[in-house]
Parts: structure tokens; sequence; C-alpha cells
């Protein structure tokens, strides 16, 4: 099967085409039964991303209503040239998935109404994605991974552990109480005078600094939860860089490696518990990490938990950097893992500004 996946809902403008063959539906029927359902196998076809970094930039951050507006301008050409790429004109498509929520809600709904009239247009099933879901479930498009897996998902909007047990079937087991780890980055990056967005500045600067030189705080570390929170961090770096104002290159290097290092503790710390819990719950499992969002592209972060995976004997597992920012590409693989079971939605499914993975409609397909 063939799906056009669109993706909307913060500053990407994206749209791809990825087919999905091999294993389809669950491996049996009662309860649960997909849960080490086959990932099938997925190639894709095409897969466009234009970012908005362009138009946010005057401002910093993202706004809303240009956000919005900019998809309205540029999704009907980036569906169009993923079209082409692939070679599949739309008509050949066997379903249509949009994301539609939780994000910015104009974007959402500029993504999903177009899924709507393409769905109603070529007489083809709308499959409505959870962002989240789509960016738990990539690594089955990479990896073709089973069920089930523990997932880090650390992004500009998100930052969470998730263990995803099948489609449709997650539970979050932590979250941030306060900013995601991507908005710590690119609020530090903000109050440092560096460029947008700010997680790969922090990442340049720390690169040539001392991480010793300043020592910042790891929130919640004592606690025996899987939460996070980096709100204090950020206002330990404001502190920090205002004591010391105004500031040489090498103050800012400094500054950088030192709430580097202090975020990579707090993930590594987090991310051994987590295995933890999932040794002690999944005995028989073999343990696999994911890790999804932005912030994966961190490479400070990412030797932390290469180091977490071999101290705890887990796998972990890193889609290709453009997979795990938003893109196209992971709406139409979830939207491919859903149609594989018989599962489309309504062309009233209403976008939603929030929608936890673990809440109950994640579900209702499954009663
Ligand atoms: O997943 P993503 O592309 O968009 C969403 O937020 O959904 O993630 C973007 C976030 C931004 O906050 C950005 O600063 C952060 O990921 N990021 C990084 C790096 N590259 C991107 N953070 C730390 N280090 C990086 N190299
Ligand atoms: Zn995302």
């Amino acid at each position: 099967m063939r799906l056009l996946g669109i993706e909307t809902s913060c500053d990407e403008t994206a749209a791809a085409i990825v087919e999905r063959d091999g294993a389809s539906g669950p491996a049996s029927g009662h309860g649960g039964g997909h849960a080490n359902g086959h990932a099938g196998h997925g190639t894709i076809l095409s897969n466009i991303v234009r970012s908005q970094l362009d138009e946010h930039a005057p401002s910093g951050g993202v706004v809303p209503e240009l956000a919005a507006r900019a998809h309205v301008s540029h999704l009907d050409h980036i569906i169009a040239r993923a079209s082409a790429e692939a070679g599949v004109p739309l008509g050949d498509l066997d379903g249509i998935a949009a994301t539609a929520g939780p994000g910015l809600i104009g974007g959402v709904l500029v993504g999903l109404t177009t899924a709507k009239a393409l769905a109603a247009a070529l007489g083809k099933p709308l499959i409505a994605v959870n962002h989240l879901e789509a960016h738990a479930l990539t690594a089955r498009l990479t990896d073709g991974l089973r069920f089930p897996y523990l997932l880090l998902l650390v992004s500009g909007g998100h930052s969470q552990f998730v263990l995803v047990r099948g489609v449709g079937d997650y539970q979050r087991w932590g979250t941030t109480i306060d900013d995601a780890l991507g908005e710590a980055f690119d609020k530090v990056a903000k109050l440092l005078d560096l460029g947008v967005p700010g997680g790969p500045e922090v990442e340049l600067r720390a690169r040539l600094g001392d991480p010793k030189r300043f020592r910042f705080p790891r929130p919640l570390l004592k606690e025996d939860r899987l939460d996070f929170s980096f709100s204090g961090l950020k206002t330990a770096v404001r502190l920090a860089a205002e004591a010391i104002a105004p500031l040489t290159k090498e103050d800012v290097a400094d500054i950088c490696a030192g709430f580097q290092l202090a975020v990579t503790d707090i993930v590594t710390h987090r991310a051994t518990s987590a295995l933890g819990r999932f040794r002690a719950e999944l005995p028989t499992v073999a343990p696999v990490l994911v890790v999804a969002g932005g912030v994966a592209a961190n490479q400070a972060i990412g030797a932390g938990l290469r180091q977490v995976a071999a101290e705890t004997g887990a796998r972990l597992v890193v889609p290709p950097i453009a997979l795990c920012t938003d893109n196209g590409a992971m709406v139409a693989w979830a939207g491919a893992e859903r149609l594989a079971l018989g599962e489309t939605d309504g062309l009233d499914f209403s976008a939603k500004a929030r929608w936890p993975l673990d809440s109950a409609d994640m579900g209702r397909r499954h009663g």
C-alpha cells in the first residue's frame, strides 16, 4: 500500500509518499494481539520538507499565525512535488494520512483539511495521525523494530519516555513538567544571543568550551521518577550569564558546554532508570531504546545514550536525523500501520491542539 503523509503541526510544511508491504495486520485477534506484529517493510518514495525558519527568524520563535499562513501557501505544491518525485499520481494512493494533533492548531487544521479534501475528492481512506505516534513508530519504518520498545522523544515541543506496546497502545512513563528539552536549548541560545534554531548553535559553541567551569543544577535527579524539568536549569544559565556580562566568546562557549553537560547527565540518568523499569516490567524482552525528535541530533547526548545502552545491555536505535525531526514520511508510515490494521477515520475527525499519546482516544479503535 502507498500512502501520502502530510505534516503541518509546527514549523515544517512536509509531505511524503511511503510504500508498505509485507506482513499486514495483527498476528492474532485477541487482546493486544498485534503486540508483536511485524513492522512490514517500508520504503520512502519521496519526502519533501520545507522549513519555515526564515519566516520565524525575526521573532526568535515560531509565530502560530505566520506558521499557519505559510502552510497554506506551500502545502499544495509540496504535495505535488511529493507525488512527482515518488512517481505516484495521487489517484494511485491507497490512503491519505495527516497529522491531526497535537500541535499549533492553525497549522494542524491546514494539513488535516487538505487531507480531508484529497480523501473526499479521490475517494481514498483518511487516517488522522497523532504526531507523537508518528515519531513513536518511525523506528519500525527505518529499522523494522518489533513491539514493545522504549521511546525517548526529545524535540522542541516534547520530552517524554513512552513504552510503545503496539499501534495505538502507548504508556507514557515520564514527561517534562515545564520546558521541553529542545525548548531549553532554544531559550539558552536566545539568552546568549545565538541564532535559531538554538540546539545546533549551542552544540557548536559547547564543543569549544570547558564544561566544568560552570556547574549547573540537575533538577529532579534525586527523585525516583522519569519526569524532566528544565526551567530551573535555564534560569541558572541566565543568572550565570548575567553575573559575568558582557560575555566573551569563551564565556559563551563555557556556558554552552556546562549546560550541555548538565542536560546530558539528566537525560542519561533518566534513560538508565527507564531501561531499569523496562527490564523489571518486561523481563522476557530484550530492551530497546529508540530516540526521536530534533534533539536526537545532539552528538553529546547521543554519545551519552550510547554509553547507557552499552552499560545496561540495551539496543539503542536512532533513526536518521531527517526522520527524527518533523517530516511527512513518519506520518505516512503511521497511517500505513493503521490502515494495515483496517483503521481509518471519518471526514468529521477534529484537529486537536492537545492529544496525549496514552489518552483514551489513542486506543479508540481497539476498544
Ligand atoms: O523535532 P523537531 O525538529 O521539531 C519539533 O520540535 O517538533 O525538534 C526541534 C528542536 C529544536 O528545539 C532544536 O533546537 C532542537 O530540536 N535541536 C537540537 C539540535 N538540533 C536540533 N538540540 C540540541 N542539539 C542539536 N544538535
Ligand atoms: Zn515532532
